[in-house]
């Protein structure tokens, strides 16, 4: 029996991972530091500050800036990224998505969320797909980003599911790390991510029977 479905939302629902990136690299670039997307691996699922933190160190300038500056620089990104959002619509989600939800629903099982940001609840309603959602842990709900289970635990307890029993879905490192840390099994899309129990390369290759077959040999 599975108790839950958690999706993490930048990178999985739709692709904002890419607009954090780009607002993430003009800011740094401004403070002239250069970042790829390599580098931008690890800033997934990390929160606005902890990111903040990591480019700092890459460039070098950890000790250059008062924490007034760094909270300006953090919503300078913010801005940037938030322009990004009035593009998107509903066709943005990306592919298999909402068949996978569909599929989900059809089972009867609750869907949850896991996002550390603080932009989650408007990038849902962009997509239209607030009522997909059972339950939303964002950032108003936790302490620690991920890699911290904390956020797909407060996911779990919020749609009353055991952990062991409840499956994750991520595209960033640090998330599969999360959902690991909290029991549950993890569902990887993207490069990286062996350490999840089952992974894809795109969202596309999403597939409810299959997920529940391996959720099912790993739960034996
Ligand atoms: C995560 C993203 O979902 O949210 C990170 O993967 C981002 O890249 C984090 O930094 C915090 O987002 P926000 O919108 O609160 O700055
Ligand atoms: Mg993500």
């Amino acid at each position: 029996k599975i108790d839950a479905v958690i999706f993490d939302l930048d990178g999985i629902i739709t692709d904002t991972a890419h607009f954090h990136f780009l607002a993430w690299k003009q800011l740094a670039e401004e403070i002239g530091i250069s970042i790829d997307e390599e580098f931008n691996e690890r800033l997934k699922g990390i929160s606005r500050m902890d990111s903040l933190e990591l480019i700092l160190e890459e460039g070098n300038r950890q000790h250059d800036f008062t924490s007034i500056e760094k909270e300006e620089m953090a919503e300078r990104k913010n801005a940037n990224y938030v322009n990004y959002l009035d593009e998107l619509t509903p066709e943005h989600v990306l592919p298999g998505i909402m068949d996978l939800i569909k599929s989900i629903k059809t089972d009867g099982i609750p869907i949850g969320l896991a996002s550390v940001s603080k932009n989650a609840e408007t990038v849902l309603r962009a997509l239209n797909l607030v009522e997909a959602f059972d339950y939303c842990a964002d950032a108003s709900k936790i302490s620690k980003s991920k890699p911290d289970p904390e956020i797909f635990l407060t996911a779990c307890k919020g749609l009353n599911a055991v952990p062991e029993r409840s499956i994750g879905i991520e595209d960033a490192v640090a998330g599969v790390e999360s959902i690991k840390a909290s029991g549950m099994f993890a569902v990887g899309v993207g490069k990286q991510l062996s350490k999840a129990d089952y992974q894809l390369m795109s969202t596309g290759q999403l597939q409810w029977e299959k997920i529940k077959e391996a959720f099912n040999k790993w739960n034996d």
